[in-house]
């Protein structure tokens, strides 16, 4: 289907970033190759760097040799794309340094306008204030905010509250990028276009679900925000608890936005809350410590650049939740976290229970496990039993692979395209609404209290493990294991 093609004008704050570079100017250049974007459709940068056009034309024509294979770049198709880009210098505290970019804009003042703020969320609440000032946010405007949105509770309160004094919520697209990967959109298709597994999607057959999101890299370059955000706030309040609402959710009347996201809410809002002692027993974190990668010695977290020597920011985390509902009564999800563990491997297992009774005497009937592996592959395997071939009646474990068939596709869309498409064309199932992000945070508020009441450094782990044994621990006390597929 191909969507209707809006005109428009992006303002990408925080152009000479990291992620502009590596992720929305590739992404927007492949949007533009592939006939998504509108012909006339401009590409404004804005950063502090102070730059003319050509400046960061440059900047981008590096960023392209970095993060896009040069079969995809085409020389031609690079030109037109370039062609479309403009930059303009702004101090994000000073309104009258977006003069500039006002009279940029005043150019095409019925076009929808995405102001994408990929900087930090202490800039959100200036920036919307000064687009505000000079008049820049018309009816067809849409601001794009990058998570996390605030470091807690008070402060993404705070932030939602100011940047809603500017904006109306329906302009308001937070997001997470995870909800814009192809697997995760397929989660939803396996679970609401197939009948066969919504009737088992139940506290009757599941015995409990687990959710890893596992990095091998270290901090990168970006102990900066890392330090003092960590895991549990970078990866759990948003990537690992929206997986979780759309395993857990409620089938959806459609895919609407506000309809999906009234169901995920519900989920956060069911979620159990932890508190004092239970935070103890089943929130594990871990920071990592020297190993090596490949052969290649790493250095401990507290060795970064830029990290505090003695930093008491978690790296992993693993913990047990449950969601107080018929579905999902005595139903516990695991979730962990963590980087540099052993592999690179996000995946959602569903754990079914074991066969009521086993008529096959001697045999061990393995439960049946759906497992729905997003990175680095895209592969959903369902574990069966079968007979082993012979005279005898023996049971073995039968794997069922279902992978995703990419012959002729030449490139599968990174998140931030669809996300970028849908931002431009109003489509908001994808983003993250404010009380899903209150529900959240409110969550996850109680543990990272209980973490500074207590004090004390996290459990250590060895780089390229699977974190600290307290995170296998977790597991072994309910006698489970994490899945094996991720060992
Ligand atoms: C980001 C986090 O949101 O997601 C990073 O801030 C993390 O710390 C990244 O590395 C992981 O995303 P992906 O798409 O590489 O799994």
């Amino acid at each position: 289907m191909i969507d209707e093609l809006h005109d428009f004008d992006i303002v990408i704050v925080g152009a000479t970033g990291d992620l502009a570079l590596r992720k929305l100017i590739p992404a927007l250049y492949y949007r533009c190759r592939d006939g998504q974007l509108a012909a006339d459709g401009r590409i404004l940068g804005a950063s502090r760097a102070n730059l003319d056009r050509n400046g960061y034309i440059a900047m981008l024509e590096d960023a392209g040799e970095r993060f896009i294979p040069a079969e995809h770049r085409e020389a031609d198709e690079w030109r037109r794309f370039l062609a479309r880009v403009d930059y303009t210098s702004v101090d994000a505290f000073d309104c009258e340094s977006y003069r500039d970019l006002a009279m940029k804009l005043s150019e095409y003042p019925d076009r929808v306008r995405v102001f994408y703020l990929s900087t930090g969320s202490k800039l959100f609440a200036p920036v919307c204030r000064c687009l505000h000032e000079l008049d820049l946010i018309t009816p067809q405007s849409r601001v794009v905010l990058e998570k996390p949105v605030g470091e807690d509770l008070v402060s993404s309160r705070d932030i939602n509250e100011q940047v809603l004094d500017c904006f109306d919520e329906e302009q308001v697209f937070r997001i997470d990028h995870y909800l814009g990967k192809e697997p995760v959109q397929n989660l939803m298709v396996l679970r609401f276009g197939n009948t066969m597994f919504e009737s088992l999607w139940h506290q009757t057959y599941i015995d409990h679900i687990q959710i890893t999101v596992a990095e091998n890299l270290g901090v990168e370059g970006r102990a900066g925000f890392y330090d003092h955000t960590g895991a549990l706030c970078d990866m759990v309040q948003s990537h690992l608890l929206q997986l979780l609402c759309i395993i857990a959710m409620e089938p959806p009347p459609s895919i609407d936005a506000d309809v999906v996201r009234d169901e995920k809410l519900k989920v956060l809002r069911a979620l159990r809350p932890l508190r004092g002692r239970d935070i103890d027993k089943y929130v594990v974190r871990g920071q990592y410590q020297a190993g090596a990668v490949n052969g290649h010695p790493v250095p401990a977290y507290v060795d970064e650049p830029g990290v505090a020597r003695q930093s008491e920011t978690e790296t992993f985390v693993a913990l047990r939740a449950n969601i107080d509902s018929w579905r999902w009564a005595k139903v516990p999800f695991y979730l962990r976290t963590g980087k540099r563990l052993a592999r690179q491997v996000s995946e959602i297992v569903v754990q079914f229970k074991d066969v009521p009774h086993s008529i096959f005497g001697e045999s061990d009937i393995s439960a049946n496990r759906l497992t729905i592996r997003l990175q680095p592959k895209e592969e959903i395997s369902l574990l069966l039993s079968g007979k082993r071939i012979g005279t005898g009646m023996t049971v073995r474990d039968l794997e069922l692979n279902l992978e995703e068939d990419h012959r002729g596709v030449d490139h599968v869309p990174d998140a931030y395209e669809r996300l970028l498409i849908d931002a431009i064309g109003g489509r908001a199932t994808l983003f993250v609404r404010r009380d899903e992000l209150a529900a959240a945070w409110q969550w996850i508020q109680p543990i990272t209290e209980r973490w500074k009441e207590k004090g004390g450094r996290p459990d250590h782990y060895v780089s390229s493990t699977w974190g600290p044994t307290a995170a296998a621990s977790l597991l072994a006390r309910d006698n489970r294991e994490w899945d094996a597929g991720s060992d």
